[in-house]
């Protein structure tokens, strides 16, 4: 078990990490709370997999339980699902005396904190990921959003969770495929800010990875406890968080979010833009074919695929790392030390 606390001055808030931990959520929950009544947002996978024991546990002390019970994939992370949300908790007759549970992965995540940021102008939520990608990083930070038709995630806001509860055995039940695609984000740790991590994932090979997955999980949380309470609301350091991300969300939008998952883009991002780094002198040698060596090893794509420049260019605006008519490139001068590299959006076309 591992605990940590977001140390925000406004409002800090405790992530902790154990197994199981969703069998013990009616106890975890009591701090948060003051009436009875618990709304779970969920989909209809996690609920398939893990609803019942979740809700039975929060029961079981005494809490009345509302499910709100969504597809599963992005598209629920639309403005229209937003308004049902609000419908449903309206019906409930939610107050902020009440809890919401974000309860999956990162489409939940967003959106629930989003529909706790905006009802009522602010109810308590709580974070329980379900996914990889959820927990190691989306669910942290208090990033929360909706897309629009024009892109990913560009209406939202900045809303802390009260707490985050993770539980590392949820992840057994993920598929190699979608286990990779949390692997991606790992990397990407690793890459920024922790060579010891990015070693240690080189030398433990692929069924030792969920052995370890706890400590694995926890130092991720670390990394990015840190920038968060560094740089909240995402004004520079935690920028470096977006480390292969702009050719990612650009290949990920080429293929209108079908051939590829958010950390196969986000591999494909990393491997580019660290190939071309080099090239351009910024990197010590070397570092792109570990990096590449280690996405292969996890079942990642690196390559950039066949696509026209000018779609893919497209496909960069509008995005949350553009300021004014610069657009804020992370790069790595190697494995574990990363940098903020601002450039005009007119000089994008020399990084492919
Ligand atoms: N996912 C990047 C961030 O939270 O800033």
């Amino acid at each position: 078990m591992f605990n940590l606390t977001i140390d925000l001055p406004e409002a800090p808030y405790p992530i902790v990490i154990q197994n199981n931990v969703i069998k013990e959520m009616g106890q975890k929950i009591l701090p948060f709370i003051q009436r009875k009544k618990v709304v779970i947002i969920t989909d209809k996978n996690v609920y398939a997999a893990y609803g019942e024991a979740l809700i039975q546990n929060i029961e079981k002390s005494g809490f009345q339980v509302h499910l709100i019970l969504l597809y599963p994939g992005e598209n629920s992370k639309s403005l229209g699902v937003l308004e049902c949300i609000y419908k449903e908790l309206l019906s409930y007759n939610m107050t902020k005396s009440d809890l919401l549970i974000a309860f999956g992965g990162g489409v939940i995540g967003d959106l629930t904190g989003f529909a706790a940021a905006t009802f009522l102008r602010g109810v308590p939520f709580i974070q329980i990921p379900t996914s990889l990608i959820a927990q190691v990083d989306s669910s942290i930070g208090g990033k929360t959003a909706v897309n629009l038709k024009e892109g990913k995630n560009l209406v939202g806001s900045f809303y802390h969770p009260k707490a985050v509860f993770i539980d590392p055995q949820l992840l057994q039940s993920l598929s190699p495929r979608f286990f990779s695609d949390g692997m991606a984000e790992v990397i990407k740790y690793g890459c920024i800010k922790d060579s010891e991590l990015f070693l240690k994932l080189e030398k433990l090979d692929k069924d030792q990875l969920m052995l370890h997955i706890d400590e694995i999980v926890f130092r991720c949380c670390e990394i990015k406890k840190r920038v968060v309470e560094e740089d909240e609301k995402d004004e520079n350091t935690r920028m470096l968080l977006n480390f292969g991300h702009t050719f990612g969300h650009g290949v990920e939008k080429v293929f209108n979010y079908k051939k590829y998952t958010h950390g196969e883009g986000v591999a494909i991002g990393m491997y580019h833009i660290t190939k071309k780094s080099e090239e351009m002198g910024y990197t010590q040698m070397g570092t792109s074919n570990r990096i590449k060596a280690l996405l292969t090893k996890l079942n990642l794509p690196s390559q950039l695929p066949d696509i026209d420049e000018t779609q893919l260019l497209e496909a960069l605006s509008p995005d949350k790392k553009t300021r004014g008519d610069d657009i804020h490139l992370i790069l790595l001068r190697s494995i574990g030390d990363s940098f903020i590299h601002p450039i005009a959006k007119r000089d994008l076309k020399d990084f492919f």
